[in-house]
C-alpha cells in the first residue's frame, strides 16, 4: 500500500493516502455455493470468519490483527505485538489480540518446533535407511534425487533433519546441499 500511494501521489498529485486493514483468525468454515436462484456465491462462513472479521474492524488502518488462535498457530514465524484483551462483539470474554509487526528471520515451522525442542524420534526406520543408502550409492559417483511427498506435517522436514544428522555422525561433515525445496 505504501509504494501504492507513492506511486498514485507521484502521477496525480496530492491525494489521501488508500489505508487498508487486515484481520485474521484461524478455525473451521463451512465453505460452499450459497445463495438463491438470482445471485450464488462461493461463501466462507460460521464463527470463524465472523471472528476475522471482528479483528480487522478492531485493526488501525495499516496493520494486520490476528486473534490468540492465529497468534499460537504462527508464533514463531512472525513477529508480534500483544495488545491484551479486547471487548469483541459478540463474545462473552474479552479476547486476546495481537498485531502483526514483521516476519521473522526464522524459516520453516520446523526450525521454530526445533527451537522449541524436538520429539523423540520415532519409526520412519525404513525410509531412513532408504536415503542412506541413496547417500551410499552417490558416493560411489552415481547421483541421486530422491522425492519425499506428503501431507502436511507428516514428517518431511524431520525425515530430512534426521538424514542429515545421520550423515553428519558418520564424519563427513555438514552438508550445506541438501535442502528443501
Ligand atoms: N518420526 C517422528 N518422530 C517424532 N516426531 C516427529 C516425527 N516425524 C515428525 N515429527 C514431528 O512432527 C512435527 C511435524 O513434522 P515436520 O515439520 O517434519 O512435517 P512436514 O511434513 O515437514 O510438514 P510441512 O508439510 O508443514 O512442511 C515436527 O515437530 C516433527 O519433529
Ligand atoms: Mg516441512
Amino acid at each position: 500500500m505504501t509504494r501504492l500511494n507513492e506511486k498514485v501521489r507521484q502521477e496525480k498529485g496530492d491525494i489521501p493516502p488508500l489505508k487498508m486493514r487486515v484481520g485474521i483468525h484461524t478455525g473451521p468454515v463451512v465453505v460452499g455455493t450459497l445463495g438463491n436462484d438470482l445471485r450464488v456465491e462461493f461463501k466462507a462462513v460460521g464463527d470463524t470468519v465472523n471472528l476475522a472479521s471482528r479483528m480487522e474492524s478492531l485493526a488501525e488502518p495499516g496493520t494486520t490483527y490476528v486473534s490468540d488462535d492465529t497468534f499460537k498457530l504462527t508464533e514463531g514465524l512472525f513477529r508480534f505485538e500483544a495488545l491484551g484483551e479486547k471487548e469483541i462483539k459478540g463474545k462473552e470474554k474479552p479476547l486476546k489480540v495481537y498485531q502483526v509487526i514483521a516476519p521473522s528471520s526464522r524459516r520453516t515451522r520446523f526450525d521454530v518446533s526445533a527451537e522449541r525442542g524436538l520429539t523423540p524420534f520415532v519409526g520412519r526406520e525404513r525410509e531412513l535407511e532408504l536415503l542412506l543408502d541413496g547417500f551410499e550409492r552417490s558416493k560411489e559417483g552415481r547421483g541421486q534425487a530422491i522425492s519425499i511427498i506428503s501431507d502436511a506435517g507428516i514428517g518431511k522436514s524431520r525425515l530430512l533433519y534426521e538424514f542429515r544428522k545421520a550423515v553428519t555422525n558418520q564424519g563427513y561433515g555438514s552438508l550445506p546441499h541438501v535442502g528443501e525445496a
